[in-house]
This record gives C-alpha cells, structure tokens and sequence, in this order.
C-alpha cells in the first residue's frame, strides 16, 4: 500500500518543518537544540522528556507535532518550582497566547487540549526554566537553559489515557509559543525543526532538532539532510484546537495530498475532501498522536475496496503457485 499519508509515518522518517524565516540574530548561541524521543510500546504515543523548573525535574511528555505550547501537570505532588512565575493578565505573554481570560490573582489563562483523548482544561499561563542539550548534528552536547519558558500549568487530570508516567504534552505547532518558537526565539536561530520518529522504546531510538542541521542519524552517522523529499506545508486558516479564539489559524502542519494510489492505481475518491474548506474542514494532517492513519469515513471505504481487490490478485498468485 502506498498512500502518501503513509509515506509520511513510515518508521523513522525524518520530517523536516520551517516556520518562518528567521528574525533577528543576537550573539552566538547554540546552532541546535536536541531532545531524545522514543515511543511507548503500550500506548504506541512518541515520549520525550524536557528538563524544567527549579531544580531541574525530568518531565516526561507525549510529542504532540500539531500541538499549540508545552503543558504540564503543575498539581503533582512535590513539584514546587522556586523559578515559576505566573503571567499576569495583560502582560506581554499574555498577549502572545491571545489569552484574554484572568483566574485567581490576575493570571491569564490557556486551554491546552489532550489531543488523545479531545479534552482541554483551563491551565494557569506560566514560566519557568527549561533546560536542554546543544546540537552540533552528531552528538548531544551540554545543556542550554531559557529562563522565561511559557507553559500552560494544567491540572492531573488532562493527562487521562497518556502513557504512564507522563506529565504533559510538548506542542511542536505552527504557532508563537510552541517549542520550536520559544527556543529560536530564546537562542536566536532559525525557525526551523526535524524530527525523526522511530518505532524504537530506546531512549536514543527517534530524535528532535531545533534550528539548523546537518541532522546525523546513529548508527552510520548519515546526514539525512540531504536524502529529503519535499512537499510544502499548508496553513489551515482555522484553528483546529477545542477551544479557540475566533480567527486563529491551526497551530498543525497540513500537506496537499492530491490522490491515494494503491498498487500504483489511483482510489476512487472525492477529491473536495483533500482541500480545506472554509471552516478548516478536510485536508490532510501530519499528527504524531493518533496511533494509525485516520481517514474519512468514504476515503476510508474507498481504499478498503481498493486494498482488498488488489490483495485478490495476490492471493490468487500465491494460491496457484
Ligand atoms: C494572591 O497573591 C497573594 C500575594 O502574592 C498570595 O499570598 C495569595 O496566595 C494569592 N492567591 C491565590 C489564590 O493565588
Ligand atoms: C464531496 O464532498 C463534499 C464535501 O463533504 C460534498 O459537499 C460533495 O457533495 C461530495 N461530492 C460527492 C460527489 O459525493
Ligand atoms: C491483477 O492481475 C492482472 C494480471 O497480472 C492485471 O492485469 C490486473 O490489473 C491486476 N488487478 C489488480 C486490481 O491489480
């Protein structure tokens, strides 16, 4: 079976994602950032783990591609932070959520979703230090930390169905607050990213880089930098999280499948579905949290029928034979 989608979840397939061009360039800092993923075998959801609050804890996070900022679960036990700082209503982080909604002692207020399960929460706005290796493209080198990190300060319960342990989700989205941004904004490099997914539960088994390659893979140290195919990102004008601000477009990255062939023939479909429509409706998703490739109810018909009559011809063969 060779749908494109399936092109793109192929086992350690390197995805490469640039934002926007890049703003302005401070002193030198590091070049790329680097955080291990690797995927839980039970719940098949990619982990990786980011270093963050004072001191250090290692926070266990599903990767969540289309995902809007970091959350965390601020209501574990023992988890207090000398280094958080709430974000005060009006303030310029504030701003840079689009959040308009005060709790408590004037902190504004974001709604991250779970997006396994569809739920969201209301979650304090925050920052505190996150701490994360250098890349040189080889190895992972000593560890950067960015005092003023924005996360969404969630409660235990939005952690429902995640795999064990976890105590967030890490939103690599297309938006101002994601972690691709905040890091090239806190370490002035491109926004840029890669990210390799590998069927692996080793820690080292799939990676993330921020900002610029080469990108080298372990075992043969490849730079797969330069073995990439390209298709470009479209922008899906609407926001897809749950609970959003009216006009905001969705932080998750869209590619333009334009047919699924089976066996090298096209599936009967209609192709309306493949664009995006007026109320981001349609189109094709990059997601690295449901565990299969998920389509619509008529495609997904449709490419049963095809898969099955091409399985037909092949039983036949090996019947005979
Ligand atoms: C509000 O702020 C005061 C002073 O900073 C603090 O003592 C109190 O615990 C805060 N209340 C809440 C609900 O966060
Ligand atoms: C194709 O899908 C669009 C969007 O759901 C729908 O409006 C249209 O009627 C469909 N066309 C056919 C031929 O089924
Ligand atoms: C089945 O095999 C025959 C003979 O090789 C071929 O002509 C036909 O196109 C095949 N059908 C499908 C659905 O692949």
């Amino acid at each position: 079976m060779t749908s494109s989608v399936h092109h793109f979840l192929a086992l350690c397939s390197i995805i490469l994602f640039f934002i926007s061009p890049s703003i302005a360039q401070k002193s030198f800092r590091p070049k790329a950032l680097f955080l291990p993923v690797s995927k839980d075998s039970s719940s098949l959801q990619y982990i990786t783990h980011v270093n963050q609050r004072t001191p250090l804890v290692s926070q266990k996070l599903v990767v969540d591609l289309g995902g809007q900022y970091l959350w965390v679960d601020c209501e574990q036990a023992g988890h207090v932070s000398s280094s958080y700082r709430r974000a005060r209503c009006g303030s310029i982080q504030c701003k840079l959520v689009k959040s308009i909604n005060c709790i408590n002692n004037g902190t504004c207020t974001v709604s991250p979703d779970n997006t396994v399960t569809g739920t969201y929460d209301i979650a304090e706005l925050g920052e505190d230090v996150v701490s994360i290796r250098y890349s040189n493209g080889y190895n992972p080198g000593r560890e950067a930390s960015g005092r003023k990190f924005l996360f969404g300060c969630a409660p235990t319960h939005l952690l429902e169905d995640l795999a064990r342990g976890v105590k967030g989700m890490a939103g690599l989205g297309r938006n101002k607050v994601s972690l691709p941004s905040q890091f090239s904004a806190a370490f002035s490099f491109h926004k840029k990213f890669a990210i390799c997914l590998s069927s692996s539960n080793q820690a080292n088994g799939g990676s993330i880089f921020f900002g610029n390659g080469p990108y080298f893979m372990l075992p043969n140290n490849i730079d797969i930098s330069k073995s990439l195919t390209y298709t470009p990102l479209i922008i899906n004008p609407v926001s897809t999280a749950i609970n959003y601000n009216a006009g905001e477009p969705s932080s998750e990255y869209f590619i333009g499948v334009k047919s699924i062939k089976i066996n090298g023939n096209p599936v009967k479909l209609n192709s309306t579905l493949l664009s995006i429509n007026k109320e981001g409706y349609g189109g094709t998703k990059i997601s690295t949290v449901h565990r299969y490739t998920v389509l619509e109810t008529s495609i997904y018909n449709s490419v049963v029928k095809a898969f099955v009559q091409a399985m037909a011809n092949i039983s036949e063969v090996v019947q005979h034979g």
